[in-house]
């Protein structure tokens, strides 16, 4: 299913090859975040996207744009498919990370990754982001960042299940929409509270879909993956 986006959230390299080698060909690619990058470093996104997976390096930057772009420019040449910084961190610095990429990709003849951005953390809930000093609501304050992350050209957002109807109203049928915190009926939440179930998430607008756990966790992954393709398909 070639929405299916899933989170290799291990430790090592040879976890996470295996989990991909199980999965390849019934998803449609590999989110590669902070916590195994940082832990094993950029071979293993560049393994991937050499053998042709579709690789998100879910990264998230956010700096100042010459940094960003820099680290945009870089995870192009690595060959991923899908690159994402924090829209918080501005229109210059979006800006800056969609030319890094489309300027990097033009140097090497290949296609530049997609560039979206995360409005805002699914963990901070109105009184967490007025504690930082925002004075909107997450909704709020999710829709003024989508709308700050399409006119800066880039090419969407991550967004929890409940943004999904609002961006895609506000933002498009063009504009991506990635969405994590997907569980079905039986699957254990963990610290995912906003949820919906993957068919749910589709309906309601989104682009991809991010499957941790209830894929990685699985007795079966491949088969965890499959059960998400068919409900989607029915
Ligand atoms: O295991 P689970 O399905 O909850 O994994 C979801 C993945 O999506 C994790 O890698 C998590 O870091 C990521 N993510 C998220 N919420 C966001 C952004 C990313 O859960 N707002």
């Amino acid at each position: 299913m070639e929405q299916l986006l899933v989170a290799l959230d291990v430790d090592t390299v040879a976890e996470a090859r295996a989990m991909a080698d199980r999965l390849r060909g019934t998803v449609g690619g590999f989110k590669i975040g902070s916590r195994l990058f940082t832990g094993t470093g950029p071979g293993f996104v560049e393994e991937l996207a050499a053998r042709g997976d579709r690789v998100f390096l879910d990264l998230k930057f956010h700096d100042i744009p010459n940094t960003v772009a820099g680290a945009v420019a870089a995870a192009t040449r690595l060959g991923v498919w899908m690159v994402n910084v924090h829209a918080s961190g501005g229109s210059a610095m979006m800006r800056a990370a969609r030319e890094a990429a489309g300027e990097e990709a033009a140097r090497r003849s290949i296609r530049p990754p997609l560039v979206i951005a995360v409005t805002v953390l699914t963990s901070l809930d109105d009184s967490a982001l007025s504690q930082i000093g925002f004075n909107t609501s997450a909704a709020g304050q999710v829709e003024r960042l989508a709308a700050l992350t399409q006119a800066a050209g880039l090419d969407g957002v991550v967004a929890s299940p409940q943004e999904i109807a609002i961006i895609r109203r506000h933002c498009g049928p063009r504009f991506s929409i990635v969405t994590p915190g997907i569980r079905g009926a039986g699957d254990a939440k963990g610290d995912q509270s906003r949820t919906m179930s993957a068919a749910d998430a589709l309906a309601a607008g989104a682009s991809y879909l991010v499957v941790g756990r209830p894929i990685i966790g699985a007795d079966d992954p491949r088969e965890a993956a499959g059960r998400i393709a068919v409900e989607c398909r029915a």
